[in-house]
């Protein structure tokens, strides 16, 4: 396979801000077609890109474009049945996160393909900061033992004002929905995928009745690993917070400022790895990376990173949070 020959479905806030910029970035990605339900952003995102060939049916772009691979940038509650179709006409998949409002849909897509034997990733862009992956480098070469903690913090605004993004049905839920389902995915994946026990979660929500705003979560896990994670669209903070820790039998790694912290001849001992991005520029080079990273699993070069099955893992937790903020109680994962 020469150029990886991609579309994108749903062309609102990140796909204009995010993948259309990147993939054109990419020498080997050529973005052959689009499509948007609404025709003056789908001419004007299409003029923008230079993109030729545009469509307001998801299905006639299925139908007529010749093209490898798919990203889904749509609204979440329209994340199933598009990821069913684009996986019936045998495209390989990048979905945006949350793969989709609830376990039981993201359930379904994991089986479409399977059945289909395409490729999908979820957009868990935080996976691919360049801190984050030195982070899990650290880890997986032993540097702090073997980890038993991870604690995160991450304070931000929303992520879209649309008006399906305030509404649970279709955005799946607030700010867990939003931020903490990238945490939790992150977590899981720097301590090593330890299974799931029990989840328990509090949420409050400060101006809105509908949606969590702000929620802390523990996460039990086997071998006594416990996950922490607090997040908040409406905390008063002067900048956005993204704080992530993780301790192990000999040491801690911290990112924002990244750190490695050792004992070492019962000192401890403060190594800082350098790295030298500011937190947006760690941001967006999240998103250039993660985009390479499933062009790469398309043309057959590295694995799926962030894969369905992970995304189906960490679905379960996320309904097990809200589970447990509504009935108050610890809830048990089996
Ligand atoms: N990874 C991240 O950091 C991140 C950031 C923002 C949003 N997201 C996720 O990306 C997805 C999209 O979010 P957004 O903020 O871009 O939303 P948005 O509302 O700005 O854009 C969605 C676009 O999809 C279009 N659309 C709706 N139905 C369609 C259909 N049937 N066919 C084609 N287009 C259709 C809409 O008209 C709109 O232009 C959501 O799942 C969201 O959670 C992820």
């Amino acid at each position: 396979m020469d150029n990886v020959r991609v579309a994108v479905i749903g062309l609102g806030g990140v796909a204009q801000l995010v993948h259309l910029p990147n993939l054109s970035k990419i020498p080997y990605v050529e973005i052959r077609s689009v499509a948007e339900v609404k025709a003056s952003r789908l001419n004007s995102v299409a003029d923008k890109f230079n993109i030729k060939e545009r469509y307001k049916d998801y299905n006639e772009l299925l139908e007529k474009s010749e093209i490898d691979a798919v990203i889904i940038s749509t609204p979440t509650a329209l994340h199933k049945n598009i990821a069913i179709d684009c996986l019936n006409a045998k495209k390989d998949i990048l979905i945006e996160k949350p793969v989709a409002p609830s376990y039981n849909d993201a359930i379904v897509i994991q089986q479409t393909a399977k059945k289909n034997n395409c490729k999908v990733m979820v957009g868990m862009n935080l996976r691919f900061r360049p801190d984050t992956m030195l982070l899990k480098t650290l880890i997986q070469s032993g540097e702090i033992g073997e980890p038993f903690y991870a604690k995160s913090v991450w304070i931000r605004r929303k992520s879209s004002e649309e008006k399906w993004f305030q509404k649970r049905e279709e955005a799946g839920g607030g700010v867990i929905m939003d931020l903490g389902i990238s945490l939790v995915d992150l977590s899981l994946s720097l301590i090593g995928y330890p299974g799931v026990k029990s989840v328990q979660a509090q949420n409050y929500y400060q101006n809105n009745n509908q949606l969590e705003e702000t929620s802390i979560n523990f996460i039990r896990c086997s071998d006594s690993k416990l996950i922490n994670i607090e997040t908040s669209w409406a905390l008063p903070v002067e900048n956005d917070v993204f704080q992530l820790s993780v301790f192990g039998s000999k040491g801690n790694v911290t990112s924002s400022p990244l750190n490695l912290y050792k004992k070492i001849n019962n000192r401890v001992v403060e190594l800082k790895p350098s790295l030298s991005d500011s937190p947006s520029q760690l941001f967006k080079k999240s998103y250039l990376n993660e985009l390479k990273s499933f062009v790469g699993a398309v043309k057959g070069l590295n694995p799926i990173f962030s894969s369905i099955d992970k995304a189906v893992d960490g679905m379960k937790v996320i309904d097990a949070l809200y589970l447990s903020a509504k009935k108050n109680k610890e809830i048990s994962i089996k």
